[in-house]
């Protein structure tokens, strides 16, 4: 690959793009950004979606919608098109709320996020990312993404909920499963093993809870159970949901970053030889690859009046589709916005969300990708594709996406 991102599609062709725009489109799937330079050549469109949608893709418009939780609620109602937002059935979780609610679930998860917590981490990543390296037969073709970046967001969950190291294998089909729930059209039923497993994995961190209870450590489940016993305020369907959104919303969005960070540096050499000279610059190579590939393209609102966006009426009570993907990428707002470039500054993309939804778990992601970079080029001086002509395929969905795999070699 160059050191620009994708090619560019012909203005004919965008312009149809933008008045058909359909994430259904195998089209899209292959390749998203055709569809939002599309998008981001005018103001919001308006597409059936389940729904009359209006989806947004602007710099400036994201940053509207995404600030404004009156005006675009998180508060997903059940209609055709937002099934997957229903996962957890009624049980609520800090995505899909708003204030005060939202409020409550924050406070909950406020201390095992601390600062202080965040700092003491990174020896862990360390020895975790070190484990997992020792581990890699770098003499032969390997993939990243299954012997490294799936394992150390998992690694590295389990230590944060205070799963024991035993019970570790208990966790692997959750995020298999997970990479399976993101690639669910809308509307699709959830596959039976899942349904199975599910009743599982919601007995294990029953008993996990009650165990917490009886003796508490310093961990995210002890952190919430105290907060919920002492504040008598969060349901145990409540808590369950808190551990479910913080396992399925960190282990395959950081694997995805991890792998996008590497795919980056490995097909633009010249960005590559300066991360090389100088690892500190690995910290910019994660944020570009963030902006680049995000791992979760869009979220959701819902409308809770009638308003306006990017000049465009928005109907009260309709879904408003954010295209994080696309904003990151507004020549607008991020000069060649295709281009690779490490040293970006400012980077301030919206892989995080933006607002009171800001990913609570951007540090510790920060921390994982940092290490993974710097840590695999340290410990693979030689690290290279596979195959130089080995082209990327994406697994996920219009909401969530990352490579598939990445075959690397080492020797
Ligand atoms: C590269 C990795 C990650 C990416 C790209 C990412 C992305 C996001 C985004 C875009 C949102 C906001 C969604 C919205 O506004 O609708 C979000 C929220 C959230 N993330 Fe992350 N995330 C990542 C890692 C993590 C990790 C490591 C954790 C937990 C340890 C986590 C837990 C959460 C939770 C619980 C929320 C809900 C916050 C709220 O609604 O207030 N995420 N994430």
């Amino acid at each position: 690959m160059s050191e620009h991102a994708s090619p560019m599609a012909s203005p004919a062709g965008l312009s149809g793009l933008r008045r058909n725009f359909d994430p259904g489109d195998p089209g899209f799937h292959a390749d998203p950004q055709a569809y939002y330079r599309a998008l981001l050549a005018g103001p919001p469109v308006q597409v059936e979606m389940g729904t009359l949608s209006t989806v947004v893709s602007r710099y400036g418009d994201a940053l509207q919608v995404l600030r404004d939780p009156k005006r675009f609620s998180s508060v997903i109602p059940l209609q055709p098109g937002t099934e997957r937002f229903h996962m957890f059935g009624d049980v609520k979780n800090p995505l899909w709320t708003d204030p005060p609610e939202h409020t409550r679930f924050r406070r909950l998860t406020a201390s095992s996020f601390a600062p202080r917590k965040m700092a003491a981490l990174e020896p862990r990543v360390r020895a975790m990312t070190g484990k997992l390296l020792g581990r890699i037969d770098g003499g032969r073709e390997f993939d990243l993404v299954a012997e490294f970046s799936k394992r150390l967001p998992l690694y590295f969950i389990t230590d944060l909920l205070g799963v024991p190291e035993s019970d570790f294998d208990t966790l692997v089909p959750l995020v298999e499963f997970s990479f399976v729930l993101n690639q669910l059209k809308p509307g699709a039923p959830l596959p039976a093993d899942f349904l199975e497993y599910g009743a599982r994995i919601r007995a294990y961190f029953g008993g996990l809870m009650d165990q917490r209870r009886r003796r508490p450590g310093d961990d995210l489940i002890s952190n919430a159970v105290a907060a919920h016993d002492v504040e008598g305020k969060i349901s145990d369907d409540e808590l369950f949901s808190l551990v479910m959104v913080t396992v399925l919303g960190a282990v395959p969005t950081t694997a995805d970053m991890i792998s996008a960070a590497v795919y980056h540096l490995l097909t633009n050499p010249a960005q590559l030889a300066m991360v090389r000279r100088d690892p500190a610059l690995a910290a910019g190579a994660v944020e570009e690859a963030l902006r680049l590939d995000p791992p979760v393209h869009t979220t959701i609102r819902f409308s809770t009046q009638e308003c306006e966006v990017g000049g465009v009426r928005v109907a009260a009570r309709s879904p408003v589709y954010v295209i994080m993907g696309a904003a990151n990428r507004d020549p607008a707002h991020f000069p060649d916005p295709d281009r690779c470039e490490i040293t970006r500054n400012p980077n301030d993309h919206l892989s995080f969300g933006e607002g009171i939804h800001f990913c609570i778990g951007a540090a510790p992601a920060r921390i994982q990708g940092r290490l993974a970079v710097t840590m695999l080029l340290e410990h693979f001086p030689r690290l290279r594709l596979a195959d130089p002509h080995w082209r990327p395929v994406f697994k996920g969905s219009t909401m969530a996406r990352g490579l598939n795999a990445l075959p690397l070699r080492a020797d």
